[in-house]
């Protein structure tokens, strides 16, 4: 097999309904969305059909749906755009520490301009406790940040029990659904969501794209200054074949998800339980219950993954240590040395991530290379 794309949580394929949606916006239609000409207003229309795409993928209305140019920014919107504008009611937020770096890092730079943030931990399995949660509000917490599913072990968290403890303090609530968006259910009201962060790259969409929802009354700060697009709140032409690819590939997650998480789970249970036969001393990170569907995580006994991930790359299959964005560096990931790992497993991982397009044969060859990379490294 010329190659196994093993990493989707890193980035997905542009499907090609989704190209095929985007190519008119290149080719023809490629007027300005504020141009109040035919040009300008198909490119319009085509984003308010976009926009009405996402929204029903949230149960939310379509004008609460903000275009963002992906999750980062998305992410650094909510919470700093939340914090800055509403400093008068309090200066504390609570987050978790398995949080995406966008979410970790916008928080520490609110920490540098006087707000203070809990870092709520987890449990050996990458659970979060409510009670922790509770714990750490103070009456001057504005904001809770809790990702819906983490991207390096798939945990899916209780975003709607979380939305309780948010919305009986008064507390504004935003989640990082990034990973989740497409693939598992979300409906804004029932999980008393305010503030939601989304992406187009891990749902077959293009990169650089993604979008903000936010619930309608909650007050957030520009972000970007200059012209009136997105309702005076974030300057800036709109990047419209980028935003129809996210609403195609939203509308197809929509019609599409139920039957895709049956299959994706169905795969990914195959293959950890394939993998439990064949490799001694495997663990799996996480949960197995509550994971996004193609979603394992795992660590071997004695066994550095890190050249594990490397000799499979040798090999074609294309897998991630950590997330893609802590990738490259030596350091272990911060969710893996959250879980706090027996010392046998080195704190080291890998995530295998499947998606739309894997086959059971990709799965099969997997396995077979793994076993053999596995064994050598173990001297057999
Ligand atoms: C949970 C989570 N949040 C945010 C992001 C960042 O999204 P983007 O790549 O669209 O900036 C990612 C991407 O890996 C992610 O997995």
């Amino acid at each position: 097999m010329e190659h196994v794309y093993l990493d989707y949580s890193a980035s997905t394929p542009v499907d090609k309904r989704v190209i095929e949606s985007m190519l008119p916006y290149f080719r023809s239609k490629y007027g300005n969305a504020s141009s109040i000409h035919k040009f300008g207003r198909d490119a319009k229309g085509a984003i308010e059909r976009a926009r009405s795409y996402i929204s029903m993928l949230l149960k939310a209305a379509p004008e609460e749906v903000f275009f963002t140019s992906g999750g980062t920014e998305s992410d650094n919107w909510a919470i700093i755009g939340y914090a800055l504008k509403n400093s008068e009611k309090g200066k504390h937020i609570v987050t978790s520490v398995i949080e995406h770096p966008a979410v970790i890092k916008a928080c520490k730079y609110l920490e540098t301009v006087g707000f203070e943030v809990s870092y709520v931990d987890v449990e050996p399995d990458g659970k979060l406790d409510l009670e922790k949660i509770r714990n750490a509000v103070r009456p001057d917490t504005i904001l809770f940040s809790f990702m819906h599913i983490n991207n390096e072990i798939g945990n899916i968290y209780p975003l709607e029990d979380i939305g309780n403890i948010a919305r009986e303090n008064d507390i504004v609530f935003h989640t990082d659904a990034v990973q989740g968006f497409g693939k598992v259910a979300l409906d804004v009201n029932r999980m008393n969501i305010d503030l939601l962060s989304l992406s187009s790259h891990k749902i077959y969409g293009p990169k650089g794209v993604g979008a903000l929802y936010i619930r309608s009354g909650i007050e957030l700060g520009r972000h970007i200054h200059g012209g009136s697009n997105e309702k005076n709140m974030r300057a800036g032409t709109e990047n419209t074949p980028g935003i129809v690819g996210l609403g195609t590939a939203a509308k197809l997650c929509r019609s599409e998800i139920k039957k895709e998480a049956e299959t994706l789970t169905g795969l990914r249970n195959y293959f950890w339980e394939r993998m439990q036969e064949d490799i001694p001393g495997v663990k799996l990170n996480g949960l197995l219950e509550n994971r996004l569907p193609g979603n394992l995580n795992t660590s071997i006994m004695d066994v550095d993954m890190e050249s594990v991930l490397l000799s499979l790359d040798l090999h074609g299959i294309a897998v991630s240590s950590g997330s893609a964005c802590a990738a490259g560096g030596v350091e272990p990931s911060p969710v893996i040395k959250a879980l706090k790992l027996p010392p046998e497993y080195g704190d080291s991982a890998i995530r295998w991530t499947l998606g739309r397009f894997t086959s059971k044969e990709e799965i099969d060859y997997t396995l077979k290379i793994l076993k053999e990379v596995v064994d050598r490294i173990n001297g057999l």
